[in-house]
C-alpha cells in the first residue's frame, strides 16, 4: 500500500450490502450482507467464480442497479467521504464519472462510436468542470498522454474504431481517471484483450493510483493478476464474501476452504494468464442455499455443524485485518503451515 494511512478516512465504505432481484419464482438474493473498505490508493481485488456477485456488487455500489426487479440496501455508502445514502438520484449521477467510476470489460460497447476520442473525454470537463471546448481538447490530449496513447495531437480526432482493444481500454481507462475520482472500479477490465496487454493495462491502473490517490476495486477471477497487484483482497461465494486479507497472507496461508480450493486449482502462480477454477462441483444458484454454509457440499473439511449453521465472517484471533467465514478456519490455516 503506498501514500495512504490507516487514519484517512475510507475512499469506499459500504455495509451490509444486499441486492436481491425479483424472480417469477420469488426473490433472488444475488449479494448478502456484504461490507467493503477501501483505503486511498490502496486496490482490493473481489475474488470469486462466475456468478458469486462481484459485478453485482460493483453495479450497486455504482447505483446501475436501481429500478423495477432489484431491490439494492445498504446501511452505510459513502465514497470519497460523501454519504451516498442521502443523495438523490441527479446527485449520485453526478458522482458517477466524477468521484467513483467504472472500467468494463468490453471497451468497444462503452465507448460511443459516433464521436471522437477527444469529444467523449472533452465531454466529462465540459459536463463537470464547465470547461470550454479549447480547455477540454487541452484535456483529453494531456489524459492520452498520461495512458500512454502515442500521438496523442492527432489520435484525439480519431473514433473509437480506429484504436485497438488495448488502445480502447487505455482510453476508457482515461476516462475513468479524467476527473482524479476516490474511487475507480475495475470489472474484469483485461479479459478480453491478449496477455501482454493484460499486463500493460494492469500496470497502467497500478501507476495511476499511485499517482493519483485513487483507491481501486478490481474485479477478476484471476487469482495471478490479484496476487500481482492488490493490496487486500476479498473472496466472493454465493453472495457472501467469505475471506478478506493482505495479499501476501492469503496466498501464504489461506484460512477459508474456497480460497484454499481456489489456490489449489492454479497451476503456476508467477503465470497471470492462468485462470484455472477446476474445482469439482458448482457454485449453487442464489436462492438455492440452505441454513448452513453455501460452500458446504463443494467442501473437503464439511462437517455436520457446517450444514446446519452458516458461519459468520469473523475476525481471525490474533490477526486484526483478517477474517474469514468457516467453521474449519484453524484447521485450513494449519494446513497451510507446513
Ligand atoms: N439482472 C439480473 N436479474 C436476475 N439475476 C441477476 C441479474 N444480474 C445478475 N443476476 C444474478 O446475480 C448473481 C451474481 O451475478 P454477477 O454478475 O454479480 O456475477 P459475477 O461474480 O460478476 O460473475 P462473472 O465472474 O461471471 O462476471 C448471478 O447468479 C446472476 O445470475
Ligand atoms: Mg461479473
Amino acid at each position: 500500500m503506498t501514500g495512504s494511512r490507516a487514519a484517512d478516512p475510507p475512499a469506499l465504505e459500504i455495509r451490509d450490502l444486499e441486492v436481491t432481484f425479483s424472480g417469477s419464482r420469488g426473490g433472488v438474493p444475488a449479494v448478502r450482507g456484504v461490507d467493503l473498505v477501501i483505503r486511498p490508493g490502496e486496490t482490493l481485488a473481489l475474488l470469486g467464480e462466475s456468478g458469486s456477485g462481484k459485478s453485482v456488487t460493483a453495479r450497486a455500489i455504482m447505483g446501475l442497479l436501481e429500478g423495477p426487479g432489484v431491490d439494492v440496501r445498504m446501511s452505510r455508502a459513502q465514497v470519497g467521504g460523501r454519504d451516498l445514502l442521502t443523495q438523490d438520484p441527479e446527485q449520485r449521477r453526478l458522482l458517477r464519472g466524477s468521484v467513483m467510476t467504472m472500467v468494463f470489460q468490453d471497451a468497444l460497447s462503452a465507448l460511443n462510436p459516433v464521436l471522437t476520442i477527444g469529444d467523449q473525454i472533452g465531454e466529462l470537463f465540459r459536463t463537470h468542470r464547465g470547461a470550454t471546448r479549447a480547455q477540454a481538447r487541452k484535456h483529453a490530449i494531456d489524459l492520452l498522454k498520461l495512458v500512454g496513447i502515442p500521438a496523442a495531437e492527432s489520435r484525439v480526432r480519431d473514433y473509437p474504431h480506429q484504436f485497438s482493444g488495448g488502445m480502447r481500454q487505455r482510453i476508457l481507462i482515461a476516462m475513468a481517471v479524467a476527473l482524479e475520482p476516490d474511487l475507480l472500479i475495475a470489472d474484469e477490465p483485461t479479459t478480453a484483450l491478449d496477455v501482454t496487454v493484460q499486463a500493460q493495462i494492469l500496470r497502467l491502473i497500478d501507476r495511476l493510483r499511485r499517482e493519483l490517490g485513487t483507491a481501486v476495486l478490481l474485479i477478476t477471477h484471476d487469482l495471478g493478476v490479484a496476487a500481482e497487484v492488490a493490496d487486500r483482497v476479498a473472496v466472493m461465494y454465493a453472495g457472501r464474501i467469505v475471506e478478506t486479507s493482505a495479499v501476501e497472507e492469503i496466498y501464504d496461508r489461506p484460512a477459508h476452504p474456497y480460497t484454499e480450493a481456489l489456490l489449489a486449482a492454479i497451476p503456476d502462480l508467477e503465470r497471470p494468464s492462468e485462470q484455472l477454477l477446476a474445482i469439482p462441483g458448482a457454485p449453487p444458484r442464489p436462492g438455492t442455499v440452505g441454513a448452513g454454509c453455501a460452500f458446504e457440499p463443494r467442501c473437503s473439511r464439511s462437517s455436520s455443524l457446517c450444514d446446519r449453521e452458516r458461519p459468520l465472517l469473523t475476525v481471525l484471533p490474533g490477526s486484526p485485518h483478517r477474517a474469514a467465514a468457516c467453521h474449519h478456519t484453524q484447521e485450513v490455516l494449519d494446513a497451510g503451515t507446513g
